[in-house]
């Protein structure tokens, strides 16, 4: 694989953990630049992995002539203006998720980018964590025959603050997002229908800023599958990741990562430490494969793993999900479209 130049946009949580990945897991990748308002959290990023160019301006990020592609870590609501800049740039681009909450601006970054003709690939990282990887390989392989039902168990270790919900587009678009591309992702199927159970059941604040922290969904896809996701903000326990698919042939399950696997067994009980505490510990390996991924499919021209037509499709779900909640009524997914 040929050398790799990326420039980062956004020194935040996700920001550190992508340019840790790049500098300590990728050796053909290296980060030139990093931009971020906060020009002081750039810096010391940059420092720790002896990067050389910071900037509080992303358009160098964007305008730099060794820079093969942009990586945007900024909050969500820079997402598409980063996008369209960097395409009409020339640059590769992967950004996170969600790649904004309204699909008529999706459709514009998406627009830039064909019409650029570069790549763009969107952060559904959990589609690269290897046991969840093995799940969709076995649905493929037809072990578990037709799939009938999915269940995803996603709840956050603590809420975030309340102030968050109206930055993020809520939880079925910020956190819930990586279930709907989870559900896409193991079916190979697209969502027809929602159904949304939701409420406050941790912090008042949160409902007080229009959002929820709990839900019960209901998804129908066009296969004739069915997924049920359980969200909540705060298991006191630490980050619950859980995956099972239930088919016609057998039942595949995924339970959580631990950082310890050893169990003490006594006469109070049976023993062992809690799951790893958030995303950052938990999905550490998947947010390499990602990298990895991104930079051997520019080095190589090859297809793009999640594309920005999966960005948009797990965009227009949270969407469905919000007016199924608001309205307490299934939503078929071509209200939305
Ligand atoms: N894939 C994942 O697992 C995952 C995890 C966390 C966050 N995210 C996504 O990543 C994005 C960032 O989230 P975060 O949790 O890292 O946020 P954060 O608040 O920790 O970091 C955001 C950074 O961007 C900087 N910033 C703010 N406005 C900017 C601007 N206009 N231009 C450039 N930089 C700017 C801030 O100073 C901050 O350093 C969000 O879209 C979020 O949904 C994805």
């Amino acid at each position: 694989m040929k050398k790799i130049n990326l420039g980062v946009i956004g020194a935040g949580r996700i920001g550190k953990v992508h340019v840790e990945t790049l500098m300590q897991n990728i050796p053909q990748a290296t980060v030139t630049i990093i931009a971020d308002v906060d020009v002081d959290e750039a810096c010391k990023l940059a420092e720790r992995f002896g990067i050389k160019n910071v900037s509080a301006d992303y358009m160098e990020v964007v305008n730099n002539k060794d820079v093969d592609a942009v990586i945007i870590c900024s909050p969500t609501n820079t997402h598409v203006q980063y996008i369209i800049d960097a395409a009409n740039a020339g640059k590769h681009i992967f950004c996170e998720k969600p790649v904004d909450i309204s699909p008529v601006e999706i459709k514009k970054a998406l627009d830039a980018v064909e019409k650029a003709g570069v790549m763009l690939m969107v952060g559904f990282n959990r589609r690269f964590d290897p046991n969840f990887m093995k799940v969709r390989h076995m649905v493929d392989e037809g072990k578990v025959g037709d799939v009938h039902i999915v269940k995803i168990t996603s709840r956050d270790p603590a809420p975030p603050p309340a102030e968050y919900s109206a930055v993020s587009g809520g939880m079925f678009m910020d956190m819930t997002i990586h279930d709907f591309d989870m559900a896409r992702y193991i079916t190979n199927s697209e969502v027809k229908e929602v159904f949304v159970k939701a409420g406050v059941r941790i912090d008042k604040a949160i409902g007080e800023a229009g959002d929820v922290d709990t839900a019960i969904i209901t998804l129908e896809f066009e296969s004739g599958a069915f997924c049920v996701i359980d969200n909540s903000r705060k298991a006191v326990y630490g980050y619950d990741q859980r995956l099972e698919v239930f088919g016609s042939a057998g039942m595949v399950s995924v339970d959580n990562n631990f950082p310890e696997t050893h169990k003490f067994y006594s006469a109070n009980g049976v023993h062992r430490s809690l799951p790893l505490n958030f995303f950052m510990e938990r999905y550490t390996e998947s947010y390499a494969n990602e990298m990895r991924l991104f930079c051997e499919a520019i080095a190589n021209g090859t297809a793009l793993p999640v594309n920005g037509n999966d960005g948009l499709a797990a965009v227009l779900v949270a969407l469905a999900a919000r007016k199924s909640f608001e309205e307490d009524r299934p939503v078929k997914l071509d209200e939305i479209k």
